[in-house]
């Protein structure tokens, strides 16, 4: 039990010793740290790296700045950085993520200082990443890239003691490539999002189940013989588009890429236009990464009822001032369910704020999926504290021996065994004349 169980703020006593943080409410701290270990029981990946660097302390001297979805994962992932000798700030990436009981627990019985509350205004949050920064960290933990944003514009000054970063999900990506393109860049990063054990299983399996989990948390709708509309067939499209389809939906999938499109045609889904779409859908799912996915006429074209979710990038994919421009009224009907009441008397269901509806009405993403991310996480850390001087200001994938190592980690926590090549097969795969 924390000893002193009052709100934490800038530097409040807790537990012993004094934390700083911001958060909403320490007393929540036991249900939290039961969440932190159920969680933990689901990373094994996770709690072998924790280990290890317990043991060896490879990341002796760090200080790390994270900005993440603050959830019982993050909390298993800020716990491995710090035993592997790291000091750990943390902030949130969303303002509707953040999980106050974890946040709690983090600053009571890990000392780890956090700055983050569910539901922060636009400003808390900001003034949140930038309690992050000024701790003056020398390796920078994304997702999304609003910290290094600010860290690259507004506070310039904390950029000289950076030496290096790390960079979660797709959409941060692309903007820190944009960054790199553009030569503001001003350290190097790995694009954690790029590890095969983080796209092909986190984004696919991870946002496939929590998205479907969230939008039944707050609609509790019937999702067999509706129609579901997903557009992007990227990683998350096509998870969050399987779970339907096996749901009993009819899924429709909307897309700008024609090899994407073509995919998801191979798949088995009617690929068709959001115009197309519009009519037709009882709901909409955006997971693009781009702005304004959503807008006034498709909004107009829907069926009265029609719910729209997003589970892609920020809250930018859904037009919502368009939303509200053309409603008469608003009001809330469930927690996170928003209902617009168009000029015309038709109704559309907006969820979560048009935020990543798997982080702001269920848990995010499962521990067990998770746990390869975090590990990748983990080990490209100790990889950037090894190898820093030697990368360039660039984003860098992450090394294949990590990606590797992660899969065999997994894959033995699951207790799968595979095969290896026999010693002809090596030479027979290695050579281009035998089998000629
Ligand atoms: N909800 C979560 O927990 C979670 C987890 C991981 C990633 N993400 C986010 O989800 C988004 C998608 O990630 P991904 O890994 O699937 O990316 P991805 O790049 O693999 O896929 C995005 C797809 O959207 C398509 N697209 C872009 N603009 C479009 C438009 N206007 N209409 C239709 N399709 C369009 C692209 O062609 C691409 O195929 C990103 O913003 C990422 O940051 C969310």
């Amino acid at each position: 039990m924390p000893r002193k169980a009052s709100r934490a703020r800038n530097g409040a006593a807790t537990n012993g010793h004094a934390v700083a943080g911001d958060i909403k409410d320490i007393s929540l701290a036991p249900a939290g740290k039961l969440r932190i270990e159920w969680a933990d029981r689901h990373m094994p990946v996770v709690r072998a790296i924790r280990a290890r660097f317990a043991k060896e302390r490879p990341l002796r001297g760090l200080r790390i700045a994270a900005c993440l979805h603050v959830t019982t994962e993050t909390a298993n992932l800020a716990r491995t950085l710090k035993a592997g000798g790291a000091e750990v700030f943390l902030c949130g990436s969303n303002p509707l993520s953040t999980q106050d009981e974890v946040t709690a627990a983090l600053v009571a019985y890990y000392g780890i200082p956090t700055y983050a509350i569910k539901g922060e205004d636009h400003a808390t949050y900001y003034s949140h990443i930038v309690s992050c920064i000024e701790a003056r960290p020398n390796v920078t933990m994304d997702d999304g890239c609003d910290l290094v944003t600010v860290l690259h514009t507004k506070k310039r000054g904390y950029l000289k003691g950076v030496i290096a970063g790390t960079e979660e999900t797709s959409t941060g990506v692309t903007r820190l490539r944009a960054m790199a393109k553009s030569k503001v860049l001003r350290y190097p990063v790995i694009a954690i999002n790029d590890a095969n054990t983080k796209h092909l299983f986190d984004n696919r399996y991870g946002t496939g189940q929590s998205t479907m989990d969230g939008i039944l948390r707050c609609t509790n709708m019937l999702v067999a013989g509706s129609t579901v509309v997903i557009a992007g067939y990227g990683w998350c499209g096509r998870g969050v588009a399987s779970r339907a389809k096996g749901m009993g939906a009819t899924v429709l999938v909307t897309e700008v890429d024609p090899l994407r499109a073509l995919e998801a045609a191979m798949d088995g889904y009617q690929v068709v236009s959001m115009a197309e779409a519009v009519p037709r859908g009882d709901l909409f799912v955006t997971l693009t990464g781009d702005k304004s996915v959503l807008r006034r006429e498709h909004f107009l074209g829907m069926k009265d009822g029609a719910i729209v979710a997003n589970s892609g990038h920020f809250n930018v994919e859904i037009d919502i001032p368009a939303l509200e421009r053309i409603s008469s009224g608003k009001r809330q009907v469930r927690p996170l369910v928003d209902e617009y009441r168009l000029k015309g008397g038709k109704r559309i269901f907006l969820l979560g704020e048009g935020r990543l509806i798997n982080l702001a009405a269920a848990e995010g993403h499962p521990a067990m999926v998770m746990d390869m991310s975090f590990a990748n996480q983990s080990l490209s850390v100790e990889f950037l504290a090894r190898k820093h001087k030697s990368l360039k200001r660039d984003v860098y994938v992450v090394p294949e021996y990590i990606d590797k190592e992660v899969a065999r980690l997994k894959l033995r926590s699951m207790g799968v065994q595979i095969d290896s090549l026999t010693p002809a097969q090596e030479r027979y795969l290695r050579t281009w004349s035998e089998g000629t």
